[in-house]
């Protein structure tokens, strides 16, 4: 915890619930490995346009923006990343002053360089590769964006067939049904639905018997760390990505947006770990954690 004084630089988050982001522990414990006199603070919003206001008035320098708010900020951004402007949302904030001492705001789309980032950490090749991406939410949009972009040759299933197509449109790639993953060759698999999260953590989206014909599967669901669908895709003898992954390298483009350095992914990964297992203790213990 850095010394809170005068020259503290603010960070933080705003979302509805936050309450229990990783964030936080992920920011802070990148801000003071570096000796970086910064806070990063959990922000409940539920009225964008006011919290906007507070984050100029209040001098932030820097915000991530979650679920419910990334399309909602829009609006309310001096500047929008051309990316950003392309998927259509918004996860982080960039707050600086102009010559004439005015606040600008900028928005930006990390999500989308973090599930690539977290393949290419784990050493896998997504140029002309066919890649399943199952999902038709937001973080789909984003992986499945990212995925394009890196060359690979996207497929997406979804249990709703009409948003699934949505999507696919959108993206310019194949739909295909859950129904009839058995008779896709592919070579990785992600799942960016909430299919295996904790409490229901016998959830997978994809029998597992099909796991085997993946050299790669990813999962962006972090509670449990290994979801069902990572076990049996080891057991399966594919390589696996877990969801942590994917906050981390999100995590790791926003620290790089705000200070213009290379982030101390490793100092982040750990915190990110710690913070999981104190909400995993905590939820054994029913107790509030202050
Ligand atoms: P986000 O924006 O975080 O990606 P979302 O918009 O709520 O979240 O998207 C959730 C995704 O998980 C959707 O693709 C949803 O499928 P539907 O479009 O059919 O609703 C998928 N999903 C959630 N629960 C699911 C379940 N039990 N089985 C299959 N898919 C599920």
């Amino acid at each position: 915890m850095p010394q809170i004084n005068g020259n503290t630089e603010l960070f933080g988050i705003i979302g509805n619930p936050v309450r229990h982001s990783l964030s936080p522990a992920m920011h802070n414990a990148a801000f003071a490995s570096l000796g970086m006199n910064r806070v990063y603070v959990p922000m409940p919003v539920n009225d964008v346009a006011q919290a906007m206001s507070g984050l100029r008035g209040l001098g932030f320098r820097g915000a991530s923006v979650t679920v419910p708010h990334k399309e909602a900020v829009i609006p309310f951004l001096d500047e929008l990343d051309p990316v950003a402007d392309r998927i259509g949302a918004v996860n982080t904030l960039l707050l600086r002053h102009d010559h004439e001492g005015r606040t600008i705001v900028q928005g930006f789309n990390t999500d989308w360089i973090g599930a690539n980032a977290a393949l290419a950490a784990a050493h896998i090749e997504l140029h002309g590769k066919r890649v399943v991406v199952a999902g038709a939410g937001g973080a789909a949009k984003a992986v499945g964006f990212g995925l394009i972009e890196a060359g690979a040759e996207l497929v997406i299933t979804n249990r709703t067939a009409e948003s699934g197509q949505e999507l696919a449109r959108w993206l310019a790639c194949e739909f295909i049904e859950l129904d009839d993953l058995a008779w896709l060759t592919a070579d990785v698999f992600i799942n960016t639905t909430s299919v295996g999260m904790e409490p229901n953590t016998d959830g997978i989206i994809i029998p597992p018997g099909l796991l085997g014909k993946f050299s790669a599967v990813m999962d962006i669901v972090y509670a449990p760390l290994e979801t069902r669908l990572l076990r049996e895709a080891k057991t399966a003898g594919c390589r696996t990505v877990d969801g942590l992954a994917m906050l981390l390298h999100q995590g790791a483009e926003q620290f790089r947006i705000w200070t213009g350095m290379a982030a101390p992914v490793q100092v982040m990964r750990a915190a990110l770990e710690e913070a999981l297992r104190r909400k995993a203790a905590c939820a054994v213990c029913g107790k509030i954690v202050r």
